[in-house]
């Protein structure tokens, strides 16, 4: 089974705070979001491959850690996904970003997609798929199957708020992809919201509503 690991730091935790307060501007949400990405992508990448490499500092020769040949991919399920891009590349600068545009049906609650575009060479990185809210888990389990069917081998998924039905579901249908996320809330509500939650992430972040 996948494992779920819940970001406790407290930096995480009280940004995410700020974030769920519906008084929250849309511009403090973007700025929070970004914040807590850069906070994920430290601890997704937290068991990144290292070999020794030998180096010259002004003193001595030594043998010192470097990041080998790994290669990454951020993987963005629009639009929400977006606000967490950036955060995560001020980190792994040259990680490769993939889009995946996938929309809740209102009435199914099922994904379905308009968009993607993914690197080619997705079968040789890590992918690190990126999806604020995980909620009933459909478009979790659609864009793993997209992005799988593409190639990639390795993937983990990185979201802020995780619902217990979402991660049960991701967990049935992926049991390879470890989730990351910095809550696990109650429930989900009837409209397949997660209660307490957030909100809906994509207007929040882009004041759509
Ligand atoms: N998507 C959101 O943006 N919020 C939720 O609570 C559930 C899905």
């Amino acid at each position: 089974m996948a494992s779920v690991n819940v970001i406790d730091h407290p930096l995480v935790q009280h940004k995410l705070t700020l974030m769920r307060r519906k008084e929250t501007s849309t511009a403090s949400f973007r700025r929070l979001l970004s914040e807590i990405s850069t906070l994920l992508a430290y601890e997704v990448t937290r068991d990144l491959p290292l070999e020794m490499i030998p180096i010259e500092t002004p003193l001595a020769k030594i043998d010192a850690p470097n990041l080998s040949s790994k290669k990454l991919c951020l993987i963005s399920i629009l639009r929400a996904g977006n606000g967490l891009l950036d955060g995560m590349l001020d980190l792994i600068p040259s990680a490769r970003v993939g889009h995946l545009g996938l929309y809740r049906d209102p009435h199914s609650l099922q994904a379905v997609e308009y968009y993607c575009k993914l690197p080619l060479d997705i079968d040789e990185r890590l992918a690190i798929v990126l999806d604020p809210m995980l909620a009933t888990g459909h478009s979790a389990v659609a864009a793993l199957n997209r992005i799988k069917h593409y190639g990639a081998r390795s993937i983990k998924f990185v979201c802020l708020v995780a619902a217990p039905e979402g991660i049960k579901t991701l967990q049935d249908a992926h049991p390879d992809v470890p989730i990351y996320t910095a809550a696990v809330d109650s429930h989900l509500n009837e409209h397949g919201y997660i209660v307490p939650g957030l909100g809906d992430a994509g207007d929040r972040l882009f004041g759509t509503k």
